[in-house]
């Protein structure tokens, strides 16, 4: 099969190389995944890159552990493994997995599910991931019901887009912070209120502040959160070694004195949270926006685009 792999860190042109490589076999309790489609994320340029170094033990020292990379997909399974009892030849899937950029994968039975009938590959392939992060932001560490007065950075993003329609679902009342290009899809996705980042702070006193940009000091924080509100922590930016998770830490130390409770998140992907948001885009509630699809060969210049904030909301690889 054709696959993009990666032999090292480093610029994305000269790292990832369209290859043939063996086919995949599924194993007991694995599915052989015919992919369909595979979303690029905020994060990919940092994870090929093998950035922030601290997470270097777990993505691999001095080259990527996982040689075709690509964490999410959608797709329809081709064969089945021993012992899978949930899923069967031709199921269309959507799920997590590793290896996505390519054009076979075998997958753990428990890590994909059906694909929400509503939406084509391409649109839920772009759910996994940022869809559980943003769920886990918004229910568990932001615990936003109606009325909580939200604000969400990096709200046009990937993890953004679905941040910003969850904390609505739930009855926020959302403030969201982006770029003047991006504002009218803010909007679009229910937004009651729109902050372009490069007229300084928006106005205080939110209950919950939930930073998946990661560029408020802690001491804005304090000020753009009531007092006993709550800042969840999920992204990050600057520093080669902890692109921000020493914030985190900086901010788990001082949230005391400042008057904030500080949580920081590292989404779980979870089977369980598939199948709610599977339920939430097929009863209408929330949609992926997925902007532009490029050839599996083009996978580093979706990446550069996605980071250089040329696109709105999800890009994704069709293998
Ligand atoms: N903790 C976890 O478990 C977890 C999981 C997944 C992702 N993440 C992290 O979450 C973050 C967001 O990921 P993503 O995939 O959604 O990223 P993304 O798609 O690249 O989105 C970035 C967002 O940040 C906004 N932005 C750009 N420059 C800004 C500035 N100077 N000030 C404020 N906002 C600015 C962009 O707005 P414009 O496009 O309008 O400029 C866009 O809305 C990343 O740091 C990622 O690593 C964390």
């Amino acid at each position: 099969m054709k696959a993009i792999v990666q032999d090292g860190y480093g610029e994305l042109d000269q790292v990832l190389r369209l290859e043939d490589v063996a086919d995949p076999a599924p194993g007991a309790g694995e599915v052989l995944v015919r992919v369909r489609a595979a979303p690029v994320n905020g994060s990919d340029w940092h994870l090929m890159r093998g950035l922030p170094y601290l997470s270097r033990p777990i993505t691999g020292l001095r080259r990527p552990r996982n040689r075709v990379p690509g964490l999410e997909l959608a797709g329809v399974v081709e064969r089945v493994g021993p012992g899978v009892g949930s899923l069967d030849v031709g199921d269309e899937v959507f799920g997590w997995c590793s290896g996505a950029f390519g054009e076979l994968v075998a997958v753990p039975e428990g890590q994909v599910t059906r694909k929400p009938a509503n939406l084509t590959p391409e649109q839920a392939a772009a759910v996994p991931i940022a869809g559980f992060t943003a769920l886990q932001a918004v229910r568990d560490r932001g615990r936003v019901g109606p009325g909580t007065r939200v604000l969400v950075t990096g709200a046009t993003g990937c993890v953004g887009t679905y941040a910003v329609q969850l904390a609505k679902a739930f009855g926020a009342e959302v403030t969201a912070v982006c770029g003047a290009a991006k504002a009218d899809l803010a909007r679009e996705l229910g937004a009651d209120h729109v902050h372009d980042y490069a007229t300084g702070e928006p106005p205080g006193g939110f209950d919950v502040l939930v930073d998946l940009y990661g560029n408020p000091t802690l001491r804005a924080c304090r000020r753009l959160v009531r007092r006993g509100g709550v800042v969840v922590f999920v992204g990050g930016t600057g520093g080669r070694w902890f692109m921000g998770t020493d914030r985190w830490l900086r901010a788990l130390v001082a949230a005391p004195f400042l008057g904030f409770r500080a949580r920081p998140l590292v989404h779980r992907d979870r089977l369980e949270d598939l199948v709610l948001l599977r339920d939430l885009v097929e009863a209408g509630r929330l949609r992926p926006v997925l902007d532009r699809t490029y050839p599996l060969a083009d996978l580093a210049t979706a990446v550069e685009d996605v980071r250089r904030g040329r696109v709105r909301g999800h890009a994704v690889v069709t293998p």
